[in-house]
Order: structure tokens, then sequence, then C-alpha cells
């Protein structure tokens, strides 16, 4: 028998009622010489336990900003935050330090955008692991230690034991992605958020690393939330797709769900943007025309309003709410939504007018 028996560490399941999570109103601003950035700005939705949630949006919607005030991430000073996050009915936006700390690793955890900075360079990751395991789970040192070869085993990679006294620096970027994942396991947390995961990895590093966080979620009971710019990504690994523009959540619904059936012009657009493996190679992607809104000025009406082909009069002046479709947990935040009668007649117009016709 092993002296020191690592087995995989599952999230806590207390027998609370409700959602896991809860978010209302959420609101996230930085003061600024420029002005107030409005990088979360009312953003409220719900997450049950064991479900996984990809959070989807270009590069400066707020996807970061939105998981890091969650998880109480970010510091005090300069930040202006409103609004509501119950973790497992508990109130936890404004706790203190302390306490913070106390949910971090074992309640919620996050796999970092940029694993190279995330992870300490002059720490060897043996015991940059080992340091979570003793401090929230009290294990010994020999201990943590047999658990962090435990999870880097588990996390696949090549000669665990040999990792385990090397730097993150000596590492290839795949990786330290791992290694991150097994950090980031470690504690067996209850909600993974998994920032990017994939975005400095070449395309089948990515699919390795997307399939290792789904059969960790599977194994543990976790719930996860993955966050992306691209809808690709999310497409296959997630219940669930909230789309951000602009600091705000303007469409929610199951995944098939908005697959089949979107709504959001925007969430057509960021599509659209996804290479196909039947475009023929240098297919040019639809990169969405126009730049995403100043968050210290953002427009009137719609925020996409600007930059969307069927935007109307209306848009331009008055704020859509966000609106339930056909399916209960559906919502969008658009005034002529993908296959109204307008957007129907506005893209036939495009197409007669990419076709040189009158
Ligand atoms: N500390 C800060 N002070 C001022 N503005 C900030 C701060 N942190 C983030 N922002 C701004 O908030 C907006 C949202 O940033 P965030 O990092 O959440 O975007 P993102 O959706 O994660 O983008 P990416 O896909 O590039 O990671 C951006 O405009 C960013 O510049
Ligand atoms: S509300 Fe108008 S501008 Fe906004 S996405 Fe819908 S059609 Fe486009
Ligand atoms: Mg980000």
């Amino acid at each position: 028998m092993s002296p020191h028996p690592a087995p995989t560490i599952q999230a806590a399941s207390r027998q609370i009622e409700g959602p896991l999570l809860e978010v209302t109103d959420l609101r996230t601003h930085f003061r600024t010489e420029r002005g107030l950035v409005r990088s979360v700005d009312g953003v409220s939705f719900t997450l049950e336990r064991g479900r996984s949630l990809g959070i989807v949006g270009e590069s400066g919607s707020g996807k970061t900003v939105l998981s890091r005030s969650i998880m109480g991430l970010l510091p005090k000073r300069n930040t202006e935050r409103s609004g509501s996050v119950k973790f497992e009915g508990r109130e936890v936006i404004d706790l203190p330090l302390a306490d913070r700390r106390k949910i971090w690793g074992r309640e919620m955890s996050m796999i970092f955008q940029d694993p190279m900075t995330s992870l300490n360079p002059v720490m060897r990751i043996g015991k940059q692991i080992g340091e979570g395991l003793r401090l929230h789970l009290g294990m010994s040192k020999v201990d943590a230690r047999a658990t962090a070869l435990h999870l880097l085993r588990e996390v696949r990679i090549p000669e665990p034991e040999k990792r385990l006294d090397q730097y993150a620096f000596e590492l290839s970027g795949g990786m330290r992605q791992r290694v991150m994942i097994a950090l980031a396991m470690s504690c067996g947390p209850t909600l993974l958020f998994a920032d990017e995961p994939t975005t400095a990895l070449d395309v089948t590093v990515q699919a390795q690393i997307l399939e290792l966080i789904g059969v960790q979620k599977r194994e543990r009971n976790m719930s996860l939330i993955l966050v992306t710019h691209d809808l690709g990504v999310v497409a296959g690994h997630t219940d669930d797709i909230m789309v951000m523009y602009g600091g705000r959540m303007v469409e929610k619904a199951p995944t098939n769900v908005l697959f089949s059936s979107m709504k959001m012009p925007y969430t057509e657009a960021l599509l659209k943007s996804i290479p196909k493996i039947e475009d023929p190679s240098h297919t040019r992607l639809s990169v969405i025309p126009g730049r995403p809104p100043d968050l210290v000025n953002p427009p009137r009406g719609c925020r996409f309003a600007p930059r969307c082909s069927f935007a109307q009069d209306r848009c331009h002046t008055e704020e859509p709410p966000l609106m339930t479709a056909e399916h209960p947990e559906h919502v969008y935040a658009c005034w002529y939504p993908v296959g109204s009668p307008s957007h129907r007649a506005r893209t036939a117009e495009l197409a007669t007018a990419m076709s040189g016709g009158f």
C-alpha cells in the first residue's frame, strides 16, 4: 500500500437549496484619469450546481473583470463595486480579505489567462501546488508533495516526478497550463473559473486542455465557468453560454438553444468569426467591423448599434432590456432580433447589395 494515498479531492457537496451562484446587478467600475470605466455594468445570472457556463465576448467586453469580481480577486483601490454575489446562498461580494482567502482554492478557484505571469517564477512547481494544500487542507509537507505528484499525473504531465522540482520557465506552454489546472484543482473547488485557458496554445494542445478540464469537471462534480473570446471553444464544452458586450450580458441560453436560434446580431457576428473546418484554407474570417464601445462613454441606446448592420433609429436612442425568447432560459437584449421580419428584410437587402444588385 502507498504510504501517501492521494485520492482525487472531490468538490465539497453540501446539501444547500438554491443555485450555487447567484449574481445580481453586478457592477465593477474603475476610477481612472479618463473617467469611470464601466467594465461590468449590471450583470445578473445564476449557475446551478454541477453545470458549466461559457462566457463569450470580444476582447475588452468585461469577461475577466466579471470573473475576478465574482471571486473577489480585484483590488479595492480605485474600484467601485455594487450588486450582489451569492455563493451557496451566502453573500460574498464585500468579504474581508481573510474570509475571501478561505473561499479561494476550496470553494472557488481560477485557471488564469496567462500561466507564465500567474505561476510564481521562483518557486518550484511541487512547492507551489503543495502550499495551497497545506494552507487550505492542513496537509503535512510530505502529504502535500505526494498529492502534488498525484495531481500532476492526473493532468497528464509527462515525467511528473521531474516536474515537481522544476520552475515554470523550464516547462512548455502546454505543460504550464497543465500545472495551472493542477493548481486550480488541488483543493477540490466547487466552482472552477477557466479564463481563456487555451489562448496561447496550438490547436492540438488546446483540444487536449479542454478535454482535460471537462474530465476533471465530471470526475470531481464541479461547476465550471469557461471564459473565452471564441464561441467555437465553448460550443462543445459548456451547458449554457452567456454573451457579453461592452460590460453587459446581451444574450444567454442553453448551448444547443443558442446555436439553433441565436437572437443577437452580435452573437451571430461572433459565430461568423469562427474558422470552420470545411472552409478552404486562406478563407477570410468575418471580423466584426468597428471597435468595441468606449466603456467610459458607452453609446446611448444599444451599445452594439454603431457596429450593427441591423440597427434602426430606435437602437441609437433606447437601450433594449433583456427579453425572454421562446425557450424560457433564453434571454437577449435586441429590438430587432435574428429571425424577426425586420432582420429578415435587412438581411435580404444586404445580400442584394453584396451581389451588386439594386
Ligand atoms: N484595473 C483596471 N482599470 C481600468 N480599466 C480596466 C481595469 N481592468 C480592466 N479594465 C478595462 O475593463 C474592460 C474589460 O476588461 P476585461 O479584462 O474584463 O476584458 P476581457 O473581456 O477579459 O478581454 P480579453 O478577451 O482581452 O481578455 C477593458 O476595457 C479593460 O481595459
Ligand atoms: S438592438 Fe438594434 S443595434 Fe442592437 S443588436 Fe439589436 S438590431 Fe442591432
Ligand atoms: Mg480577459
